[in-house]
């Protein structure tokens, strides 16, 4: 009898393990199956997240990180014209009055994949550039300065913050986020005079009716940036482009109001008011000569506003749009459609 127990006893604790085995091996597959859907469920959803400044090292790197963040957002103080550590800028800009928070703000012109994504051609130059060379385009365009060598402290400083927020980011890839958000194209030109009523409206409590901005009482750095005159970003910048102007205005600006989830401007709105900031008829900028940008002619930007252009449409649609059917002529035409 004895002999029976114990077998009947080891067969049944094994049938118990094995069924202990296959319950187990269920769960987790179940609960891996549900932690997939989480994650693709969050690659759609989710805008990318930059790590927490609480997580820079607390080492040299760290260090380099840190101060190429603090040029980021007080560049006015350490490079500006009155700059303490050397004077490239020539305005009172610095890059984040662009470059939101630091250049982590989504849809904010932020930094997040400029890392991953150079060195990397660019057309108005027509030959690859590194992110040290893109750096040095915004100081010598939206802050009307010279470039900074590319092997300072300064510039190595900047570049190591990037890197750091742009770790998590796939090198030559992109994140939800990263771009400026599309608006649609109008039908129409943009219309500078509706645009002026718009600004009135919404604008110029903080940038002032001249659209020059105000300068912080230290006379250093500008609490409100100015939007056009000689003090301002030179035409060429990006930010001279209407429909990257308006994607930018239409997701950030009022700055106190707006946010890419909660916009105050309609496409249409951020389309006419970037037409009056930008148009070059009622404000000046400081002078540039661009003739020799864009060497392959077919590659500006379809807003990109001075002529000679690889197709049949005019420096005032080009300035002003309607951008639609340029659009679809470059394309019927094997010609790049970017702006
Ligand atoms: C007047 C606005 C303005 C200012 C000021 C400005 N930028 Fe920019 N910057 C832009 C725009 C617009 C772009 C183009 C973004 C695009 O193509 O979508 C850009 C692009 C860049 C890029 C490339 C980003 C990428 O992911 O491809 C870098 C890097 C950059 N800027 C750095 C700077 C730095 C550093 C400063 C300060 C020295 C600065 N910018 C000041 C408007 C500005
Ligand atoms: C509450 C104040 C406020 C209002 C209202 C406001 N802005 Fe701004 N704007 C700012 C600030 C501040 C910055 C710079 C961001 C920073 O320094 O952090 C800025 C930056 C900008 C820039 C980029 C920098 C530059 O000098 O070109 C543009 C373009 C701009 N604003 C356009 C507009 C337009 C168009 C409107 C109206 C639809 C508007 N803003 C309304 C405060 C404001």
């Amino acid at each position: 009898m004895k002999p029976f127990v114990t077998q009947l006893r080891s067969y049944l604790v094994t049938q118990l393990r094995i069924c202990v085995v296959v319950l187990c091996c269920t769960l987790v597959f179940i609960g891996c199956a549900k932690h997939e859907n989480e994650v693709v469920e969050k690659k759609v959803d989710t805008l990318f997240t930059p790590p927490d400044t609480s997580t820079i090292p607390h080492n040299a790197t760290g260090d380099m990180i840190r101060y190429g963040r603090e040029l980021l957002v007080n560049f006015p103080y350490y490079l500006g014209p009155k700059g303490s550590v050397g004077q490239y800028g020539g305005n009172g800009l610095g890059c984040q009055s662009c470059h939101l928070d630091a250049g982590t703000r989504p849809y904010g012109l932020n930094y997040f994949s400029a890392h991953a994504r150079y060195p990397q051609y660019r057309s108005r130059e027509g030959k690859i550039l590194t992110l040290g060379d893109r750096v040095n385009n915004c100081v010598e365009r939206p802050l009307n300065g010279k470039p900074m060598p590319l092997d300072s402290k300064e510039m190595v400083a900047i570049l190591a913050y990037m890197q750091w927020l742009g770790k998590n980011v796939p090198v030559g890839g992109n994140v939800p986020g990263d771009r400026l958000k599309d608006i649609a194209l109008l039908d129409r030109p943009a219309d500078p005079i509706k645009g002026k009523a718009l600004y009135d409206k919404h604008c110029m409590r903080c940038h002032g009716d001249d659209g020059q901005g105000v300068l912080k009482t230290d006379g250093i750095a500008y609490a409100y940036p100015p939007l056009w005159g000689p003090m301002s970003y030179q035409p060429g910048s990006s930010m001279h482009r209407l429909i990257k102007s308006a994607q930018f205005i239409k997701y950030n600006m009022p700055f106190d109001l707006a946010r890419w989830d909660k916009p105050v401007l309609t496409d249409e709105e951020a389309m006419d008011v970037a037409a009056y900031v930008n148009d070059d008829k009622m404000h000046t900028r400081p002078f540039v000569d661009l003739s020799n940008e864009y060497p392959v002619q077919k590659e500006k930007p379809l807003d990109y506003y001075h002529a000679p252009y690889a197709d049949p449409f005019s420096q005032v649609q080009h300035k002003y749009g309607p951008f639609k059917p340029i659009f679809d002529w470059r394309k019927a035409n094997g010609q790049p459609t970017g702006y």
